[in-house]
């Protein structure tokens, strides 16, 4: 399996309204298998088709982040990949998180430290911390900035976010053990 999507069509392609293509993949750990418009967006088919209103739209331009899903464990602009790109790929949004009615670690450090405001941009910054600490287990500030600049939140500085992440890199389940192993 491809870690990222497989390549955009032709610029100009066209498709007619009703033609239709197969897509499977797995979502959140649950398979789909649906049909797509050539040029449904992977955020269009979240949202209007398979109900996963979690994933935000905004700028619809790669800008702002609030968008971001996990591809095969990478954060990735939903707004900019093509559903059909998507065929075979292992998908996780924000409704993914969750262990039930349990929190994952990122969302409970958001939560206790008060990182959310309006709330529009939270699920795309939510998938980001997690796949940047994945791969920054122990961030500075400076780090976190970098790592989840394309993540923008219009409401007020970035303070808070940054604690949460600080504090989520405390309990991330995946890298527990490795820390307790170098100790
Ligand atoms: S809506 Fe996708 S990056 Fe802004
Ligand atoms: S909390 Fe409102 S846009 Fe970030």
């Amino acid at each position: 399996m491809s870690s990222t999507p497989s390549s955009l069509p032709p610029r100009g392609s066209q498709a007619n309204d009703d033609e239709r293509l197969p897509v499977a993949f797995t979502l959140n750990g649950e398979t789909v298998d649906t049909q797509v418009h050539p040029l449904d967006t992977l955020l269009e088919v979240l949202r209007d088709k398979l109900r996963l209103t979690g994933t935000k739209g905004a700028c619809h331009e790669g800008e702002c982040g609030s968008c971001t899903v996990l591809v095969n464990g990478i954060p990735m602009n939903s707004c900019l990949i093509l559903a059909p790109q998507v065929q075979g790929s292992d998908l996780v949004t924000v409704e993914g998180l969750a262990d039930g009615e349990t929190l994952s670690n990122v969302q409970q450090a958001f939560l206790d430290l008060g990182a959310v405001q309006c709330g529009y941009c939270t699920p795309g910054l939510l998938i980001a911390a997690k796949a940047f600490l994945e791969t920054c287990p122990d961030p500075t500030p400076e780090q976190i900035r970098k790592g989840m600049e394309g993540n923008i939140c219009r409401c007020t500085g970035y303070v808070k976010v940054i604690d949460a992440v600080i504090e989520a890199a405390k309990t991330m389940p995946s890298l527990k053990g490795a820390r307790h192993e170098q100790a």
